[in-house]
């Protein structure tokens, strides 16, 4: 028989085993719970721990009672999608100040070490086939043991600008190898295609909210940023980049992340990328495509990069396999169009060529014909990752959130209510251990201070749900701060 002091810990165990339950799908929203008396029945549990098990989920909110009827996992509220951004007049911003906040950012979240991290942007190690790329880096070695001794090759190695073309193709691209060059990450490749394009002083559009990293190489090379507001449906404003361009006759480049933006997770629609290459080829102004996430829609058939419509070589391909395929590798590439030669001269005096066996590794894998099968493995794990996810913020965040599901990738953008800072809500999470991207790192105009990044890249553990209850909690805290003056969004 169960003593009485064991008996939290046995209701605790069946609370977890449901909970499981639901967050799986197998008990899905608005499904009744067994009562109270299959309960006790199935598990051999007295009245009492069926009902504290019953009460802890519905504290938790997972379960609803209904009176007469029993218990129900609770339905989803229909999702309070993300708002259209506010109009407002495009101001050009120079970028001081927001690496310096960046590094802060980054600099506390590496000073305060996270229990649990959401503030990425990448799967969990566990998400990636790091079995095959050991071997393949074996064979890659064993193939050419003197791999370390000989010369590079200027733009890459030829075998690797041949998979990477292959691979382009999956995304309407159809690119030459000699079209390529390989880069350290994508990080590379856009400051290459930024330096290409520009003098410092000169002016890039970019999406508001943009990549943070995208803002740090701007301010890195002396650019200044037009921010244009992105829709969170549809991405950048043509409207607002036109008027905007009306304003900054200079305007050298445009840089986009049209397929699964980061951070906001929304992909332009393809007649929209057709405008926008339109535009800037009649303007002739450079356009900038960060190609990063690309092959993690998951919603449809392959989404289509711009670059597949341009017929003049306007648009420079930034891409990489860090998201996709391997985040423990520096391994990039770019396609400049009419910028080729300056960006290939570029990238040699910038750092030389990238080492071959990483290459070499990756030719390897690729020509095995296992991403394809990797990549629908990653895109159906991401789904589920991103679904529990938005459940939990859709269960317990504060009424007033905002947020809406990505069709892929791995990033959920949360508007918390009226002008609470994220940045308060970020200081006051890291003191639970709990580490996010607060919006202050994703725009320097703003707009978007009260919104945060989420990583749904980790397995939906109990230690995340944890974690987001916490933090469910922390953002209450923070809204209930706020009308003393502390808590409000603020813009340094
Ligand atoms: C949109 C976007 N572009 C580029 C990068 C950087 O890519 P890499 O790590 O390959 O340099 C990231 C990383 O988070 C990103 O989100």
């Amino acid at each position: 028989m169960m003593s009485a002091m064991h008996t939290p810990t046995l209701y605790r165990q069946w609370a977890d085993h449901y909970a499981q339950a639901i967050h799986s799908g197998a008990l899905p929203p608005g499904e009744r719970m067994p009562s109270l008396r299959d309960l006790m029945a199935r598990h051999a549990v007295s009245l009492s721990t069926a009902v504290q098990l019953c009460r802890t989920l519905e504290r938790e909110g997972l379960l609803e009672a209904r009176p007469r009827a029993g218990y129900f996992v609770r339905p989803r509220r229909p999702l309070a999608s993300l708002q259209e951004p506010q109009p407002s007049a495009p101001d050009v911003a120079q970028y001081v100040g927001i690496h310096q906040r960046v590094s802060e950012v980054l600099a506390l979240s590496q000073r305060y070490p996270a229990k649990v991290n959401l503030s990425g942007s990448c799967g969990a190690p566990s998400l990636y086939p790091g079995a095959a790329l050991r071997l393949a880096t074996q064979r890659a070695l064993r193939a050419q043991p003197d791999i370390f001794s000989q010369p590079l090759a200027m733009a890459g190695c030829a075998p690797f600008l041949q998979a990477l073309a292959q691979h382009a193709l999956d995304a309407q691209m159809t690119l030459s190898p000699d079209e390529l060059v390989v880069t350290h990450g994508c990080t590379e490749a856009l400051t290459l295609a930024l330096r290409a394009v520009a003098q410092p002083g000169e002016v890039i559009a970019v999406e508001s909210p943009t990549y943070y990293g995208l803002l740090q190489i701007l301010e890195s090379l002396g650019l200044q940023a037009l921010e244009i507001p992105a829709s969170p449906h549809t991405g950048l404003s043509l409207e607002a980049l036109e008027m905007a361009a009306r304003q900054c006759p200079g305007l050298k480049a445009v840089a986009v992340t049209p397929n699964l933006h980061n951070p906001l997770g929304c992909v332009m629609p393809d007649a929209h990328k057709r405008q926008l290459l339109r535009w800037c080829q009649r303007h002739d102004i450079a356009l900038i495509e960060d190609n990063t996430y690309t092959p993690l829609y998951d919603a449809g058939p392959p989404l289509a990069a711009i670059k597949a419509w341009d017929d003049s070589g306007q648009v420079i391909v930034c891409s990489s396999l860090h998201k996709i395929l391997a985040p423990g590798l520096r391994l990039g590439w770019i396609a400049g169009g009419k910028w080729h030669e300056r960006i290939a001269m570029l990238k040699y005096s910038q750092s030389r060529p990238n080492e071959l066996l990483p290459q070499l590794a990756m030719t390897d894998y690729l020509s095995s014909g296992a991403l394809p099968r990797h990549l629908s493995t990653l895109k159906r794990t991401l789904r589920h990752q991103r679904e529990q996810m938005a459940d939990a913020v859709d269960r317990l965040f504060p009424a007033g959130c905002r947020f809406s599901l990505p069709p892929g990738g791995m990033s959920i953008w949360v508007e918390l209510p009226g002008e609470l800072s994220s940045l308060a809500v970020f200081h006051a999470a890291l003191q639970q251990g709990i580490r996010i991207s607060p919006g202050v790192m994703f725009s320097n105009a703003g707009r978007v201070d009260h919104c945060l990044r989420l990583n749904a890249g980790l397995p939906y553990t109990r230690e995340v749900d944890r974690a987001m209850h916490t933090l469910a909690q922390v953002i209450e805290h923070t809204l209930n701060q706020a009308p003393a003056g502390r808590g409000k969004a603020t813009h340094a």
